[in-house]
């Protein structure tokens, strides 16, 4: 079993929840697809969390502008982007400091994974946003039907299975292209050999859904089952509110999941 969490944003009250929900069910083996920091209010304890407990992470957009510069970031998100690296630059203590950077230095775009899945052998391929650009492309639920030809030519890059996050909208691609939300799979998706599937694990940290829950996936055999969880948005957001440099409205779409 393995868990896969994504774009936590320095939201520590969601993360905290999400590893106490995976702890539970005994899962040790956690990845991570990166958006570790950016829009909220804790990336010291987020980035500490994340080395601590997970096997690897990739490189996500926001990882990228805090360690080089934000690109295409609207500016609410640069904003944020610059006071953490704001946050991270005047930590007092050398050791830390040294850690978070080292970690955003090294993120790979990519990991691939080949995985026994029950009776099924999976190759996995883990990034951020898209198979083509793996750290800024979106690939939309909506794109199947608004641009179906961007989303086979993204499928042609796939080799099985990719896991992705970005656009914090859970759910399953698959190559007709079709989407399937969550709550229509009943929360599953069963991994087999002659399917090819982009799986949006959700966000952990800012929900973008209309679902406020964090939202994280755990693979158990060959079944992918989504997962969203409640967590006290109120006080993340009063965080962000007391933060200057954090737009207020990174707060009010906690709570709406938007
Ligand atoms: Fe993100």
């Amino acid at each position: 079993m393995f868990a896969v969490i994504s774009d936590i944003h320095s939201n520590l009250e969601a993360l905290t929840v999400v590893l106490a929900d995976i702890k539970k069910r005994g899962i040790k083996t956690i990845y991570c697809l990166g958006d570790v920091i950016g829009y909220g209010p804790n990336p010291k304890e987020c980035l500490d969390l994340v080395i601590e407990k997970t096997k690897w992470c990739v490189m996500g957009n926001h990882d990228y502008a805090t360690l080089y510069e934000p690109t295409n970031f609207n500016y609410g998100a640069e904003q944020a982007s610059f006071w953490t690296r704001e946050v991270l630059e005047t930590e007092r203590q050398m050791l830390s400091r040294y850690k978070w950077w080292r970690f955003l230095g090294k993120l790979p775009m990519r990991r691939t994974l080949k995985a026994k899945l029950g009776t099924n052998t999976a190759i996995i391929d883990f990034l951020h946003a898209s198979p083509r650009k793996p750290i800024n492309e979106y690939i939309f639920p909506d794109d199947v039907y608004t641009n179906p030809v961007k989303v086979r030519v993204l499928f042609e890059q796939v080799k099985h299975i990719c896991f992705i996050g970005h656009t914090h909208l859970p759910g399953v691609f698959l190559d007709e292209p079709d989407f399937y939300p969550p709550d229509e799979l009943n929360d599953v998706y069963p991994i087999v050999d002659d399917e090819k599937a982009i799986i949006n694990i959700g966000s952990v940290g800012q929900p973008r859904d209309k679902d406020n829950r964090a939202s994280y996936v755990y693979v158990d055999g060959n079944e992918v089952n989504f997962v969203r969880l409640q967590y006290d948005f109120e006080t993340t957001a009063k965080k962000i509110m007391a933060t200057e440099q954090l737009d207020n409205f990174q707060a009010e779409r906690l709570k709406e999941g938007r």
